[in-house]
C-alpha cells in the first residue's frame, strides 16, 4: 500500500500516525498538522466500532475527510487491521513504519537521504530557460526538462543535509526526477540561473 501511515509514535507520512489512536479523540495526533476540519471536528473516538465504520467507508462515515482511501470491503480484512491497530496502541505489536505483516501502510524502509549514493548527491544544480542541468557527486551530468523535475523538501530526520540536495526517483533517465532540499530556502539559492 502506498506511503500514508506509520505506526511509530509521532512519524507522520500523508496520513498521522497511528500509534496512539486506540481509545483517542480523532484528529488529536501531536505535530501533525494536515488534519481535514471534518475528521478534527467529528467527535469520533477511536474503537473497534468506529475504526471499522471509517475503514468501511471513509467518506461516508466522516463527509468530506482527506484521506484519499477507498476502504476495506472485506469485513474480515478490517477486523485483521483494526487488531493490529489495537495491538499497536497496546505496544505488543512493533510499530515500525510500514512494520505490517502484509496489512499495511506506509513505506517499508525509508531510506535516510543524508546517506545518499554519490550518484544520487547533487552537487550542483543550474536553470537555463526551460532545462536543468544537474551534477551529481560521480560526476555525471542530467539534463531534465524543467516541468519533468519535482523540487521537494523533507525536513524530517530521513531528510538530507542543508546545502546537500539528493536525487530520487526512477527518473534521471526518462521524466520525473525529484530533487529533495532540507528546506525550501534553500532551492532559489541553490539553484543558479545560467546558459553556461
Ligand atoms: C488500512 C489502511 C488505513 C488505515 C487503517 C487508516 C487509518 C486512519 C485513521 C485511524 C485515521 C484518523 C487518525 C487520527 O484521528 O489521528 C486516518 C487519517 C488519515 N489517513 Fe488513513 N488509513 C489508511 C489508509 C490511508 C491511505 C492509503 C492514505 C493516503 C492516501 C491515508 C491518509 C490519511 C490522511 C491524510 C488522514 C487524515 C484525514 C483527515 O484529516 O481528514 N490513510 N487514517
Amino acid at each position: 500500500m502506498r506511503a500514508c501511515h506509520s505506526t511509530k509514535s509521532g512519524e507522520h507520512l500523508t496520513g498521522p500516525s497511528l500509534a496512539h489512536i486506540w481509545d483517542q479523540k480523532a484528529g488529536i495526533a501531536k505535530g501533525f498538522l494536515r488534519y481535514s476540519e471534518p475528521l478534527q471536528k467529528s467527535r469520533v473516538t477511536w474503537n473497534e466500532k468506529t475504526l471499522d465504520q471509517w475503514l468501511a467507508g471513509p467518506e461516508r462515515f466522516i463527509p468530506g475527510n482527506s484521506m484519499t482511501f477507498p476502504g476495506i470491503q472485506n469485513a474480515s480484512a478490517r477486523q485483521d487491521v483494526i487488531a493490529y491497530l489495537k495491538a499497536v496502541s497496546e505496544q505488543k505489536a512493533p510499530s515500525a513504519s510500514g512494520q505490517s505483516g502484509g496489512m499495511m501502510m506506509g513505506r517499508s524502509e525509508r531510506t535516510n537521504l543524508k546517506k545518499a549514493e554519490l550518484d544520487a548527491q547533487v552537487t550542483s544544480l543550474t536553470h537555463c530557460r526551460d532545462t536543468y542541468t544537474l551534477k551529481t557527486g560521480k560526476g555525471s551530468t542530467h539534463k531534465i526538462w524543467e516541468f519533468n523535475l519535482r523540487l521537494k523538501t523533507d525536513s524530517s530526520e530521513y531528510g538530507p543535509s542543508p546545502g546537500k540536495p539528493v536525487i530520487t526517483g526512477s527518473g534521471m533517465m526518462g521524466d520525473r526526477a525529484s530533487v529533495v532540499f532540507t528546506s525550501p530556502s534553500e532551492i532559489s539559492t541553490f539553484i543558479k540561473e545560467t546558459c553556461n
